[in-house]
């Protein structure tokens, strides 16, 4: 690649997407696109179709680093693909992933959420319930805005015991829509619910006044979030919610993606058969 196509340095960017624009589609019920990304050259692909939000996900340890789960993944990972990924964009809103063991503590969460905004997060995700209460109301009072990972959060696959769906159990459902909207009155200002039953995620998404965004939790969340491997059908495991928009692509990559934003914009996906009951 020539220093002139660099991802870094060619078209100006679009309008930037922000809190405010991602507030602005759920009042309005229109829905929003996030996918991850870990390099400039995607980055820029992803954010130059259109897609409204880029994930700089700790998934990296398992589809960058070949891990079989996210746990090894560190803090200095995650500065160097935010980075790289800060570089490509072209006005997504970008969330970067708090690693395992990065907020464990007050003192901790406060510098590493510093040192990710520092590397070109504009927001940061931490997994967890009513635990991580505390944190968020830390770093929302100190100007650093939260997304909440619950549902599946696979830094406790250890505890989980496996990557299961969560919420099927009646007493676990109410509970999560309780721990939802204590997070939401702690500061957080999006929600990403992973596999969880589409009902679930519904109620939890109406109760909600912040965005909701989902992956393999059905097609009433207020944003669909994907795995970009996931979209171009290269990663070694299909779980039932990923679908390939590269092998019906007429246009490669960048038409894969503009399909992605455009059957999630008008509601084609995720389909009945990427849910879970
Ligand atoms: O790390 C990640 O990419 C994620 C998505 C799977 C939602 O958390």
């Amino acid at each position: 690649m020539s220093a002139q196509s660099s991802p870094g340095q060619s078209a100006g960017p679009r309008k930037p997407v922000t809190l405010s624009t991602l507030n602005k589609r759920k009042q309005n019920g229109e829905k929003f696109t996030c996918l991850t990304a870990y390099d400039a050259c995607l980055a820029a692909q992803i954010s130059e179709a259109g897609v409204d939000v880029i994930l700089i996900g700790d998934s990296l340890g398992m589809v960058i680093q070949g891990h079989d789960s996210t746990l090894p993944v560190t803090m200095e990972d995650m500065v160097y693909h935010i980075s790289a990924v800060k570089r490509g964009n072209r006005g997504a809103f970008l969330i970067g992933d708090m690693p395992f063991m990065s907020y464990a503590s007050e003192t901790q969460t406060l510098e590493n959420a510093a040192t990710l905004m520092r590397s070109g997060a504009h927001m940061i995700k931490i997994e967890g319930g009513a635990w991580i209460a505390e944190s968020t109301r830390l770093l929302a009072e100190r100007g650093i805005p939260v997304c909440a990972h619950m549902g599946l959060t696979p830094q406790s696959i250890n505890r989980i015991g496996g990557f299961f769906v969560q919420g099927r159990d009646p007493r676990q459902a109410e509970s999560m829509v309780e721990e939802a909207l204590l997070l939401e009155a702690s500061g957080a200002s999006l929600l990403l619910l992973e596999c969880v039953p589409r009902e679930l995620a519904r109620k939890i998404t109406e109760a909600l006044q912040i965005p909701v965004i989902g992956i393999g939790a059905g097609p009433d969340t207020d944003g669909q979030v994907m795995v970009i491997y996931d979209l171009l059908g290269i990663s070694p495991i299909t779980p039932r919610f990923v679908k390939n928009f590269l092998q019906d692509s007429r246009d490669g990559i960048p038409g894969a993606l503009r399909d992605y934003v455009a059957q999630v914009r008008d509601k084609r996906f995720p389909a009945p058969e990427h849910c879970f009951d």
